[in-house]
């Protein structure tokens, strides 16, 4: 069975400090969004695929990827869920159904390898509720408390990061997505939704290498590693 995907793509990404938002920075001569489709467009299983953008976005029409006709458009919204529940609305114009599995993942997270996806898709293609790409905390962690002072050390052993792709059953995701907004809960990911609507995502581990583009530091050290760079 196939899957379909939604790309947010719609955010400032402020804390870059950049002229631009990240998804369009240049990495090894593409912009950062070619990266991130590219492993889903290379995928004999997806059904569609929908890229989230900002009402007035500038950049994406300059894209070679703009003219691809297996890309379709939504417009973004003020939060992360507007963008993505906007995704999926197209999506059912597709001809996606309420059962289909969808994957949603950043725009900013350009080093998705096909042995994560397809690990993902395999390992939730029974699960009644669905999952995440998700990375074992390294470092210990502390909780911080007044003044930059530790208030407690978090027990590690418990805690995982949450990556993209996130994948659910479109209609699932669709619901819950709604009811937090409509209740007004800030969730910065699906699987928060998912919770929020009293649902327990699985979590799948994935490779650390996966990161999502925040910081300029982040984008030198992909720069770094890609496949063909200077060493
Ligand atoms: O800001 P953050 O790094 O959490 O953004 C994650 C992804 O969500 C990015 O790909 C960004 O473009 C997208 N986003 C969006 N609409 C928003 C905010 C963020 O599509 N309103």
């Amino acid at each position: 069975t196939g899957f379909w995907v939604v790309i947010p793509a719609a955010g400032v990404g402020s804390r870059m400090l950049a002229d631009r938002p990240k998804q369009y920075l240049p990495l090894a001569g593409r912009a950062l969004i070619e990266h991130t489709l590219g492993c889903f467009l290379s995928h004999p299983r997806l059904r569609g695929l929908v890229v989230s953008l900002a009402a007035d976005d500038p950049y994406w029409n300059s894209l070679d990827c703009a003219s691809d006709e297996r890309i379709g458009r939504a417009v973004g919204g003020s939060e992360r869920a507007d963008s993505v529940l906007n995704g999926l609305f197209r999506l059912l114009a597709l001809g996606a159904s309420d059962t289909d599995w969808v994957l949603v993942h950043d725009a900013a997270r350009p080093n998705l390898q096909r042995a994560d996806l397809d690990g993902l898709l395999e390992q939730l293609s029974r699960d009644p509720v669905g999952g995440l790409l998700a990375v074992p905390a390294k470092d210990t962690l502390k909780r911080a408390g007044a003044d930059g002072r530790v208030a407690e050390t978090v027990d590690r052993s418990v805690i995982w990061l949450a990556y993209t792709p996130q994948m659910f059953r479109l209609g699932m995701l669709r619901e819950a997505l709604q009811q937090a907004l409509a209740a007004g809960v800030r969730v910065t990911d699906e699987a928060s939704a998912m919770e929020w609507a009293g649902y327990a995502p699985r979590l799948i581990e994935g490779r650390a290498d996966n990161i999502k583009v925040t910081r300029p530091e982040d984008l030198h050290w992909l720069e770094q590693q890609w496949p063909g760079a200077l060493i």
